[in-house]
């Protein structure tokens, strides 16, 4: 068995480092720190099989738009199947996906057939190699990670929605990751109608803050779902998380102060980490609301990585090759203290000694 690893992982962490599991400040991941707050939930939710709530249908349809719907125990449940299905479904031929980028997607895509990259780094390269692949017919299937983890790239719907139409003709699928997008959803492909070639994944663990949950939604052609849920088999959003998601998808007033929130503190979030990255020698990779990440020599990464773990701060480090790794840091909670001290200063303290 072969497990990739992944931020937010403070048991791991808490085990390496002899730490109480409570007393880290957590920075590994891209969840949103300000989760939905969860509403009651009644005994039925635990006590029936979770037949699919039509109010969650209605949620989803009111939170996404109306397209062709597939729930699911997060999106990692359906990266894993979509390989075998897609090849099965459009062609057998390579999957471009982008080379720094959420890792799952490769780790199911090459267990399946070959696979090609372009720059998950430099969005403008990227473009440039995806057109070129297509007009020379090399593509299979296109992997995009919109925007992206851990580089915070971003393609236009437009840009999107033209390169599905180039693949159509090759019975290609554009599958396009959106667990990132809830900040700003007039960049979602779900905007419009879907076309049939057209993947979308949706997550509920990051903008809302939901990961335990496990839920997220997939859109595609009716053909595309039924395939996928064959393979997940029944009950597959568990009784609470379809409670918890009813309230969370239909609560527009939380969603839009969330949103403003979020954008409000970006730049507090950023300025907390880039003085000292810049000063220490690395360079802006990419931001989101709810992440930065900084490219750096591999040594100088794991430096960071080990001192401030050992500090109680878990950040990301991802290795991208032998000369270049990359440290993500998630959004420091701006109410969260330890050992009384603001985790906001605590942060600063610890960088501040570093460079
Ligand atoms: C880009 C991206 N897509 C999908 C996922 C899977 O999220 P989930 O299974 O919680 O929906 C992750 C998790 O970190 C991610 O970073």
């Amino acid at each position: 068995m072969s497990l990739l690893f992944h931020g937010g992982d403070i048991q791991s962490a808490s085990a390496i480092y002899g730490r109480d599991p409570c007393q880290w400040i957590d920075l590994s991941t891209g969840i949103n720190q300000h989760s939905y707050p969860i509403p009651k939930i009644e005994q039925s939710a635990w006590h029936q099989l979770p037949y699919l709530s039509p109010k969650l249908t209605t949620a989803a349809a009111s939170y996404y738009g109306a397209h062709g719907c597939l729930a699911s125990s997060g999106s990692q449940a359906i990266i894993q199947l979509l390989p075998s299905i897609l090849h099965h479904l459009g062609n057998a031929r390579a999957a471009w996906l982008p080379d720094v980028g959420y890792q799952e997607h490769r780790h199911a895509w090459s267990k399946c057939g070959d696979i090609n990259t372009y720059s998950g780094l430099d969005g403008a390269l990227a473009a440039k190699q995806i057109d070129a692949a297509l007009e020379d017919n090399l593509i299979g299937h296109l992997l995009i990670i919109n925007p992206n983890n851990p580089t915070g790239e971003r393609f236009t719907p437009k840009k999107l929605r033209a390169w599905a139409q180039k693949l159509h003709a090759s019975n290609g699928f554009l599958v396009v990751d959106e667990a990132f997008i809830d900040n700003t959803p007039s960049a979602s492909l779900l905007t419009e109608p879907l076309a049939k070639n057209v993947v979308v994944l949706r997550s509920v663990g990051k903008f809302f803050g939901l990961a335990g949950i496990r839920l997220g939604f997939t859109f595609a052609d009716e053909s595309v779902l039924e395939q996928l849920a064959k393979e997940l088999g029944p009950w597959i959003v568990n009784g609470p998380a379809q409670t918890v998601a009813i309230a969370a998808l239909s609560d527009t007033l939380w969603q839009s102060n969330m949103r403003t929130t979020l954008a409000s503190q970006s730049l507090q979030q950023h300025n907390i980490w880039q003085p000292a990255m810049t000063a220490l020698g690395a360079y802006h990779a990419g931001s989101h609301e709810l992440f930065r990440s900084f490219i750096m020599a591999p040594k100088l990464a794991k430096k960071l990585h080990q001192s401030a773990a050992k500090n109680g701060i878990l950040i990301r480090l991802v290795t991208i090759d032998s000369t270049t790794s990359l440290l993500r840091f998630g959004n420091v909670d701006l109410s969260q203290n330890i050992h009384n001290v603001s985790a906001l200063e605590y942060c600063h303290t610890w960088i501040q000694q570093e460079s």
